[in-house]
């Protein structure tokens, strides 16, 4: 059966645009807040069963055209030797903050890249119907390096550019050993039944252009081919960034997903005949209710060619989201009819 979601991703026409949204598993979810009083973040998503529920969850509620494994960009990180908790964002152990730290993480484990999110998804592929399309996803090699080398999130990520500006060689040694390790874990989301993958690049945005072209686009760029040439469809998101929306336009992939700040249709307009476009309500509308909700993706829907759109927000769901919001563009969506399919 065919996925409306990947014939999006492929610009074929399609009835009516998919809709998916980024932390669509999370703690909107009554059913999730729920299961966080029993368990710690860590503990559901190192728990192939308890993933693959909370994968399921958003189900119960909306009839979303994608599901997106339950994890976070640090789970396959451990095959670096790299070890973290969540306090509530990543904070990890040992930050890298020298040529010999990067020197010294051990050679990637396979058997540690995140077996669970493997697990999870082939048992989440099994309980999907057919149209609905799984999603796997990683961080990008630069977001990796922001946590790994600031040690947690931190405003504007000081210690990470003061590294890039210091120490560009261990910077391009750590960001190299990173794409590799993504590019095999994707292929490996891929082979356990995901459809597509996305890279979350949510730091991009912390570094001028010329640094940004200098130092992370060799990278991503790596990822990217290694990706492609195995067959993946590639959603590539950047966050906070308008100033790199036409360098990150130029790396290949099947999908551009921008955030609520990037103009969307214009972006489409410029892209359109090669990329599909994926976006862009601001998340923060939800939180003003229904009518809010309904008002900005019909204006979404208006502006942006349904051929080639995945719609979503600029950027993950906020906790406290209301619900009847998530249905009220859950209702925009369905109701929409696209001439000429
Ligand atoms: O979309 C989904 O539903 C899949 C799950 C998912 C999580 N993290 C679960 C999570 C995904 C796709 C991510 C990716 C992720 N993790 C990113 C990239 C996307 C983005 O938001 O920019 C980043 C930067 C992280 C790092 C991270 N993990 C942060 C900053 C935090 C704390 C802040 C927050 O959003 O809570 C986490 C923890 C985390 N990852 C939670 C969830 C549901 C919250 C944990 C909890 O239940 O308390």
């Amino acid at each position: 059966m065919s996925k409306l979601l990947i014939d999006a991703i492929r610009r074929q026409p399609v009835p009516r645009r998919p809709l998916w949204i980024m932390r669509q598993a999370g703690r909107y979810l009554p059913e999730y807040r729920e299961l966080r009083k029993k368990y710690g973040f860590k503990e559901l998503a190192t728990n192939a069963e308890l993933a693959t529920e909370v994968t399921l969850l958003p189900f119960k509620h909306f009839p979303f055209d994608g599901a997106i494994v339950f994890a976070d960009i640090m789970s396959p990180l451990p095959a670096l030797g790299i070890e973290f908790e969540f306090a509530p964002g990543p904070a990890v152990a040992k930050p890298i903050r020298t040529a010999a730290d990067v020197a010294a993480l051990p050679g990637p484990d396979e058997a540690k890249l995140a077996p669970e999110v493997i697990a999870a998804l082939t048992h989440t592929r099994a309980a999907l119907p057919a149209a609905t399309a799984l999603l796997g996803f990683c961080g990008a090699p630069w977001t990796l390096a922001a946590y790994l080398v600031e040690g947690r999130g931190v405003k504007d990520f000081p210690t990470l550019r003061a590294f890039a500006a210091a120490q560009p060689e261990a910077l391009s040694a750590l960001l190299e050993k990173l794409s590799a390790l993504m590019a095999r874990y994707l292929i490996k989301q891929a082979q356990a039944g995901a459809d597509a993958v996305q890279i979350f690049d949510s730091w991009a945005g912390v570094l001028a252009l010329p640094d940004w072209e200098r130092l992370i686009r060799p990278h991503l760029q790596t990822l990217l081919d290694t990706v492609g040439v195995a067959g993946v469809p590639r959603i590539l998101f950047l966050q906070n960034a308008p100033h790199l929306m036409e360098a990150y336009a130029s790396l290949p992939c099947e999908v551009l997903a921008c955030d609520w700040r990037t103009d969307i249709a214009a972006l489409q307009q410029r892209h359109g005949a090669t990329r599909a476009v994926q976006g862009n309500i601001d998340p923060a509308v939800l939180l003003g209710g229904a009518d809010a909700t309904r008002a900005a993706a019909d204006a979404l829907l208006a502006q942006v060619n349904p051929i080639g759109h995945i719609v979503n927000l600029g950027h993950g769901i906020l906790p406290g989201t209301p619900l009847e919001s998530v249905a009220a563009l859950v209702a925009a969506v369905h109701s929409e009819t696209i001439r000429g399919s």
